[in-house]
C-alpha cells in the first residue's frame, strides 16, 4: 500500500491525515491555533506555533501507519498570510500577518489609485489588503536587513527541510500581488510598486516541484515533500478540478467560490483570476471570496440569543420563508463581486409580523444569495450553471443547501468529507507516483424546488436589499 501524509495548515487549526491511494483516511490528528486581534484591523498569528502544531500533527499521524508504506508528504495551507524570518537563525521576525489583517488598507487604497488597473491586469487580483505583498512590505520595513519573507507554505517547507529550501508554491504565489499570471514569475514592476526586494522573496516552484525532504526535529529524516497547494485550490482539486458550468463552494467562516478554467486564463468582472496549481501545466481558476457566510449565521444566532448556527437552522425551519425580510451581512463592506467598501450591513423588509424565525431564515438566504452572486458573475455570456459542488461545515444544514439550490436554480452536490483540500493535495502527491486518487464522493444532492418566477423574485428581493446596503 502507498500512503501520503497530508497536512492542512488552516487559520484555526492544523490537521493531518494518512490517506491511501483509494482515498481512505487511515489516521488523523488536529491541533487548534491561536489568532490575535492586537488593534482594530490587525490580525496576527504566531509562526512558531504554526510550525509546532504542524509538526506535531504530522508526527502523530505518521506514528499510526507503517513507515515503509509512506511515500511522502503533501501540504495545503491558508493563503495570503505572511511570515518573515531570519534565514540564519530561523527566528521569526515579527508576527504572522493573517490574510484577515487589514492594517495596510490605507496604503493599498493609495496604491490602487495609481496602480490598481495594472496590478489587476498582471495578477488577476484587486489591490486589496487581504493579499500578501502589502503585508510583506510592512513586515520587511520593521525587520533587520537580510530578513526573508514568504507565505505559510514557504515557512513550513523551510522548517521541514531544515532551512534548505526557501520556496513558494506557484498557486500561493499567485495570491501575493507580485506574480505575473502569464509568466508565473515575480514581476519587477510589481516588486517596485510594493517596495519588495527580490532577494527577500522565495523562489516560485510548481505544486509538485522540487520541494525537498524532511530534515527537522520531530520527524524522521528524508521523507519527500511531494506536493504543496493553497487550501482553496486544493479543495477545487479534491472536487475533481472543475468542469464547464460547475463551481465549487466552500462554506466556512467565509466562503470561497471557485471555477476551474483549465489551461484557459479567463477574466470576469468582479471576480479574481488566479493560478489554481502548476503540475505538468498551469491550471487557472476564477474565484470570489465572501467574508461573512458561516460567520453571518453565527452573528445572527448571537443577535437572536440562539445557541449556535445549528439552533438557528432549527428556528429558521419553523417558517416557510423569510416573509420579505432580507439580511445583507456587509459588515466589512461588500466583497466579490460587488467590491463596495462603503456598504453597510442591513436588515430590510421588516413588518409587524416579522420575528426571530424570519430573521433566522433571512440569514440562511443571505449566505445562499452571496454565493449565487459570485457564481453568476463567473459565467460567460450564454453559459449556464450546471451544478455547485459544496463542502465545508455549513453544508451540514439541509436548509442552507436547499436554499442554495433554489437561489441558483441548479443542483447542489454536497461532499460531506471533512476536508476536501487534504484529498486535493494528496491527489497531486499520488499523481507523482502514477496513482490517480478518486475525487471526493457526493454524500447528497439538492435539486431546485422553485419555479423560474419564484427564483427571479427571490433574487430581485436580494438585489434590492443589496442596493440599500450601498451607503
Ligand atoms: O484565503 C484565505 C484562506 O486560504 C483561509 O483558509 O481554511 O484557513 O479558512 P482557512
Amino acid at each position: 500500500m502507498s500512503i501520503v501524509i497530508a497536512l492542512d495548515e488552516g487559520t484555526t487549526n492544523a490537521k493531518a491525515v494518512a490517506i491511501d491511494g483509494d482515498g481512505r483516511v487511515l489516521a488523523h490528528a488536529s491541533r487548534g491555533l491561536g489568532i490575535r486581534n492586537t488593534a482594530p484591523g490587525w490580525t496576527e498569528q504566531d509562526a512558531l506555533e504554526i510550525w509546532e502544531a504542524s509538526v506535531e500533527v504530522l508526527a502523530r499521524v505518521l506514528a499510526q501507519v507503517p513507515a515503509d508504506e509512506v511515500i511522502g508528504l503533501a501540504i495545503s495551507n491558508q493563503r495570503e498570510s505572511v511570515v518573515a524570518w531570519d534565514p540564519v537563525t530561523g527566528a521569526p521576525a515579527g508576527p504572522v500577518l493573517s490574510w484577515q489583517d487589514t492594517r495596510t488598507a490605507d496604503r493599498c487604497a493609495a496604491l490602487a489609485q495609481v496602480h490598481g488597473d495594472r496590478v489587476l491586469d498582471l495578477t488577476g487580483l484587486p489591490l486589496d489588503p487581504m493579499f500578501s505583498a502589502p503585508k510583506m512590505a510592512w513586515l520587511l520595513e520593521q525587520a533587520p536587513d537580510g530578513t526573508v519573507v514568504g507565505t505559510v507554505d514557504s515557512w513550513l517547507v523551510w522548517c521541514l527541510t531544515g532551512g534548505s529550501r526557501h520556496v513558494i508554491e506557484a498557486g500561493n504565489a499567485s495570491r501575493t500581488l507580485l506574480m505575473d499570471l502569464a509568466t508565473l514569475d515575480w514581476h519587477p514592476e510589481l516588486l517596485g510598486v510594493f517596495g519588495i526586494p527580490r532577494e527577500a522573496l522565495p523562489e516560485i516552484v510548481a505544486s509538485n516541484g522540487d520541494l525537498g525532504s524532511t530534515a527537522c526535529d520531530g520527524l524522521p529524516a528524508g521523507i519527500p515533500i511531494l506536493a504543496v497547494m493553497a487550501d482553496s485550490h486544493a479543495a477545487l482539486r479534491g472536487h475533481g478540478g472543475g468542469e464547464p458550468g460547475v463551481v465549487k463552494a466552500t462554506y466556512g467562516t467565509g466562503s470561497s467560490v471557485m471555477q476551474g478554467t483549465g489551461a484557459q486564463l479567463r477574466r470576469r468582472p468582479g471576480v479574481a483570476t488566479t493560478l489554481a496549481w502548476l503540475d505538468d501545466r498551469p491550471v487557472y481558476a476564477l474565484e470570489g471570496n465572501i467574508r461573512y457566510s458561516g460567520s453571518a449565521l453565527d452573528w445572527t444566532a448571537r443577535l437572536l440569543g440562539v445557541a449556535d448556527a445549528r439552533s438557528l437552522g432549527a428556528l429558521a425551519a419553523t417558517v416557510d420563508d423569510a416573509d420579505g425580510v432580507v439580511l445583507v451581512p456587509a459588515f466589512g463592506g461588500l466583497g466579490a463581486p460587488h467590491w463596495d467598501p462603503t456598504a453597510v450591513g442591513t436588515l430590510t423588509g421588516l413588518g409587524a409580523g416579522s420575528g426571530p424565525a424570519q430573521v433566522a431564515r433571512a440569514a440562511f438566504d443571505a449566505v445562499a444569495h452571496q454565493v449565487a452572486d459570485v457564481a453568476e458573475a463567473m459565467l460567460a455570456e450564454g453559459e449556464a450553471l450546471e451544478a455547485v459542488r459544496a463542502d465545508g461545515g455549513a453544508t451540514a444544514s439541509e436548509l442552507l443547501m436547499q436554499t442554495q439550490a433554489d437561489a441558483l436554480g441548479c443542483e447542489v452536490v454536497v461532499v460531506g468529507e471533512a476536508d476536501v483540500a487534504l484529498r486535493g493535495v494528496a491527489a497531486v502527491a499520488f499523481a507523482q507516483r502514477g496513482i490517480a486518487l478518486p475525487a471526493a464522493a457526493a454524500s447528497r444532492t439538492h435539486r431546485p424546488s422553485y419555479s423560474a418566477q419564484e427564483r427571479e423574485a427571490a433574487r430581485a428581493r436580494w438585489r434590492a436589499a443589496l442596493d440599500r446596503s450601498k451607503a
